[in-house]
C-alpha cells in the first residue's frame, strides 16, 4: 500500500449544489435496499428468517420445543442454542448468539425459525414454545446502582481526567452551581430498518458468504463477522448499495447479522433473509443510554469559570460493555483552571446500548449547557457573553491550540441573525395569549475525526473517465455525491467523468460512516489517491491504469485540537394552562470546515437541529424495570418529531477552508446539528415561563404549577 502525503485540492466542484448522483435511483425507486435485492444479484428464492426473542430479562433458557413451529407450513428448520452453528469466538457476546442457554436481556435472540416466506416465518416464531428459569434482574439505572469505572469511554477515551484541586476552587467560589442533569433513553429509528441477506456462493473460484447488509460499513461487518465465523476476511463479501439511515445503530453488526449469518450456514447455499421489525429495533439495534449527570461550575462574579466537575453515571449492559463519553466535551469547551470529570457505568440486564448520532456529546451537552444558562442567570450575564468570558485560549483538554475555534463567532453571527439584542433580561417576561415567550442558546462543538485504515484506487477509463473506488458507505446522507465532487477536484475532471464504486467490501477498504468522520477519511484517501495517479501517469493517461493509496498521515496535524463549533438559537412558546412547548424557530451557525456541498450539508445541519429538537420535546424509551423490556416500542408511544412539530429550522456556516485537517478543508458535519441543541431549546423554555427543567424531555408536565 503507497501512503501518499495530500496536498490541497482546488475547489471547482466542491461548494456548489450537485444534484445527488443517486438522485434518479432513489426517487424512481429503482435503488434496492437490503431485502430488496433478488435474483439477478444471486439472491434466489430466499429462505426469511424470524427471530424468537426471550420473555425474560435474566436467567436461563431450559427448553426450546419446535414441534409446533416445525409441523407450520412453509417452517423449515428451528435454530436454537442447542442446534446452531458454534462460533469460533464468543468474546463479542451481543453477537454470540446461541451459543450457550443464558439470557442476559429481555429481548435477546433464543431461537431462529426459517421459513419459505416472511409470514410462515413469523407465525413459526410465534409457535415455538421456549421455556425458561428465570432469575431476578436489575433493569433499572438510579442514582443508587453499584457503579464501576470502565477502562475507557468510547471510543477510546480516557474514563476520567481531573487536573487542579477541584474541590478547593468549588469550595472557595463566589458563585456555585450545582444541578443533576437527566437525558432519558433514545432508539435510533431510521427510515429503514436493520435487514440482512446472507448465502454461500462462488466468487473467483472460491466459496464466499455473500451479503447484504443495512450498514454503515461493509468492512466493519467482515471484521465483526470473520473471526467469529473462523473465516479469513477474504471469505466474507458485504455490500450495502443503499441504506436508510442509521444514526449510529447500523455502525457495528448487531445480533440480528449474526442470526442471518448462522441460518445461512445451516441451507446448503440458500439464501436467507431477516428483516428485523420497528418493535424488535427496540431491544436488537442499539440505543442512547440514559443518563445522570451531576454538574458543579463554580465562577467568580463576574461568570469566570474557575473550577468545572462533571460526573457521569449511566448504563451498560451484562453480554458486551458500551461506555458512553457523555463528559468528553466538558473537557475542551470552556477555560477553568480546575477541571474533573468522570464515568461510571451500572452494568444491568437491558439491551446493549451503543452508538446514536453523537453519543456522548448530545447528552453531555444538554447538561453542561443549561448549567451554563444557570451560571449565567446567577451572574446576572448574558449568556453570550457568558460563553465569551469563559473562551480558552488553548485546548482545555490537550494544551494544544485549536486548528480554528470560531465559537465566539458563531454566537455573534446567530444573536445577529436571530434577533438576540431585544431579549428580556428578565424570564417570564413575554406573554403572548395563552403563551409564554422566551429565547435561549447553547453552544455545539464536535470533535474533527479522521479514521485510519482508508484506501481508494483511481482507474482510468477510456474517453477521459475515470473509475474511483472505496468500500465507504451512503447511508443518505450525500456521501456518494460529495465524494465524487471530490474525485473530480482532486483529478481536475467534471463529476459526469468521475465513476464512483462504493459500498462493497471488496473495494478497497473504509471506515465506518460514523463519528462525523466518513467524508474526511475516504475523502482524504480518494485525494491521495488521485495526486499520485496524476504524478505517476500524468494529465492524459491511457485507460486501464491503476493507482491505490492511502492519505499518510500529516505530522504538522499532531499540533492541533481539531473541532468544530457552533451556537443553537431557540424561541420556545409554552402554553401557560397545558404545558404546551412548542418551538417555532430554531437556528444554528456552524463553523465546520470547508462545506463540499452546500445542499446535502445544509440537510445534515438541519437533520441535526430537528434531531435535537425531537430529543427536546419528545423522545424517551421508557423500559419496565419490572420484566426488563423498553414498552415504548414502536413510532405511535415513541414520538419522533414530525413535520407539524418542526417550524422554522435553519442552519448555515461560516465561510473557511481547514486545510491542516483534510485535503478538501473540510470537517465533518453528520452530528454537530445535534449538540447543543436539546440546551439551547431548554434553556429557552426556561426564559419563556421561569421554570428551569433539568431533565429531557420538556414534557408538558414541567411547566404545569
Ligand atoms: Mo454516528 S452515532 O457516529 O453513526
Amino acid at each position: 500500500m503507497t501512503e501518499q502525503r495530500t496536498r490541497g485540492i482546488a475547489p471547482r466542484s466542491i461548494g456548489t449544489s450537485l444534484d445527488r448522483v443517486d438522485g434518479p435511483e432513489k426517487v424512481t425507486g429503482l435503488a434496492a435496499y437490503a431485502v430488496e435485492h433478488g435474483a439477478d444479484e444471486g439472491v434466489s428464492a430466499p429462505l426469511s428468517v424470524w427471530l424468537v426473542t426471550s420473555t425474560i430479562a435474566k436467567g436461563r433458557v431450559s427448553r426450546v420445543d419446535p414441534s409446533r413451529a416445525l409441523a407450520h407450513p412453509g417452517v423449515t428448520a428451528v435454530l436454537d442454542h442447542t442446534n446452531a452453528p458454534r462460533l469460533e469466538q464468543t468474546d463479542n457476546g451481543e453477537l454470540a448468539i446461541l451459543q450457550d442457554d443464558r439470557v442476559g436481556f429481555r429481548g435477546q435472540v433464543v431461537a431462529l425459525v426459517l421459513a419459505e416466506t416472511s409470514e410462515a416465518a413469523r407465525e413459526g416464531a410465534a409457535l415455538v414454545e421456549v421455556s425458561y428459569e428465570p432469575e431476578p434482574h436489575e433493569a433499572e439505572l438510579r442514582e443508587d446502582n453499584a457503579t464501576y469505572k470502565p477502562d475507557k469511554v468510547n471510543p477510546a477515551m480516557e474514563t476520567d481526567t481531573d487536573e487542579g484541586d477541584v474541590d478547593a476552587a468549588l469550595a472557595s467560589a463566589p458563585v456555585l452551581v450545582e444541578q443533576t442533569y437527566r437525558t432519558p433513553y433514545e432508539h435510533n429509528n431510521p427510515l429503514e430498518p436493520h435487514a440482512t441477506v446472507a448465502w454461500w456462493a462462488e466468487h473467483e473460484g472460491r466459496e464466499v458468504l455473500s451479503m447484504f447488509d443495512s450498514t454503515q460499513g461493509v468492512h466493519g461487518v467482515v471484521q465483526a463477522l470473520a473471526p467469529m465465523l473462523g473465516l479469513e476476511p477474504d471469505q466474507v463479501r458485504v455490500r450495502a448499495p443503499y441504506v436508510g439511515g442509521g444514526f449510529g445503530s447500523k455502525g457495528e453488526a448487531h445480533a440480528h447479522v449474526m442470526a442471518t449469518v448462522l441460518a445461512a450456514q445451516t441451507t446448503g447455499g440458500r439464501p436467507v433473509r431477516l428483516a428485523v421489525t420497528r418493535q424488535q429495533m427496540f431491544s436488537l439495534t442499539g440505543y442512547r443510554t440514559a443518563t445522570i449527570s451531576h454538574m458543579r461550575l463554580g465562577a467568580g462574579a463576574d461568570g469566570r469559570l474557575t473550577a468545572i466537575e462533571h460526573a457521569v453515571q449511566e448504563q451498560t449492559s451484562v453480554v458486551r460493555e458500551f461506555a458512553e463519553q457523555t463528559a468528553s466535551p466538558t473537557r475542551m469547551l470552556y477555560a477553568a483552571p480546575h477541571r474533573r470529570t468522570s464515568h461510571r457505568l451500572a452494568r444491568l440486564d437491558v439491551a446493549v446500548p451503543s452508538w446514536m448520532r453523537a453519543p456522548g456529546e448530545m447528552p453531555g451537552m444538554f447538561a453542561h449547557e443549561v448549567a451554563m444558562d444557570e451560571l449565567a442567570v446567577a451572574c446576572g450575564l448574558d449568556p453570550i457573553v457568558l460563553r465569551e468570558r469563559n473562551e480558552p485560549d488553548l485546548d482545555p483538554e490537550t494544551g494544544k491550540p485549536f486548528n480554528d475555534r470560531r465559537l465566539v463567532e458563531c454566537l455573534r453571527r446567530g444573536a445577529e441573525r436571530f434577533g438576540w439584542a431585544d431579549r428580556p433580561p428578565e424570564p417570564r417576561a413575554r406573554l403572548d395569549g395563552d403563551w409564554w415567550i422566551g429565547t435561549g442558546v447553547a453552544s455545539a462543538t464536535y470533535p474533527a475525526m479522521k479514521q485510519p485504515g482508508n484506501t481508494a484506487r483511481v482507474t482510468s477509463l477510456e474517453g477521459g473517465r475515470y473509475e474511483v473506488a472505496i468500500g465507504s458507505v451512503d447511508i443518505g446522507t450525500g456521501a456518494r455525491t460529495v465524494l465524487t465532487q471530490i474525485a473530480a477536484d482532486a483529478l481536475d475532471v467534471a463529476p459526469t467523468d468521475v465513476e464512483l464504486a462504493i459500498a462493497d467490501s471488496l473495494l478497497p477498504s473504509a471506515s465506518v460512516a460514523g463519528g462525523s468522520s466518513g467524508t474526511s477519511s475516504w475523502g482524504s484517501a480518494i485525494v491521495a489517491a488521485a495526486q499520485l495517479f496524476r504524478a505517476d501517469h500524468g494529465a492524459v493517461p491511457a485507460p486501464g491504469l491503476h493507482t491505490t493509496a492511502s492519505a499518510a498521515d500529516d505530522p504538522a496535524s499532531e499540533a492541533y485540537a481539531f473541532h468544530s463549533f457552533g451556537a443553537v438559537f431557540a424561541e420556545a412558546r409554552v402554553n401557560r394552562w397545558t404545558g404546551e412547548v412548542r418551538v417555532p424557530r430554531l437556528h444554528g451557525v456552524y463553523s465546520v470546515g470547508r462545506v463540499i456541498n452546500p445542499r446535502t450539508a445544509r440537510s445534515q445541519l438541519v437533520g441535526g437541529l430537528v434531531m435535537g429538537l425531537s430529543a427536546a420535546l419528545f423522545e424517551e424509551s421508557h423500559r419496565d424495570p419490572r420484566f426488563g423490556h423498553v414498552v415504548t416500542q414502536d413510532l405511535a408511544t415513541y414520538h419522533v418529531a414530525s413535520h407539524a412539530d418542526v417550524l422554522d429550522v435553519d442552519a448555515e456556516w461560516l465561510e473557511e477552508s481547514d486545510e491542516a485537517f483534510t485535503p478538501m478543508g473540510s470537517r465533518g458535519i453528520g452530528e454537530i446539528g445535534i449538540v447543543g441543541t436539546a440546551a439551547a431549546v431548554a434553556n429557552a423554555t426556561f426564559h419563556a415561563t421561569g421554570t428551569r427543567v433539568r431533565s429531557l424531555p420538556l414534557t408538558a408536565d414541567h411547566f404545569l404549577e
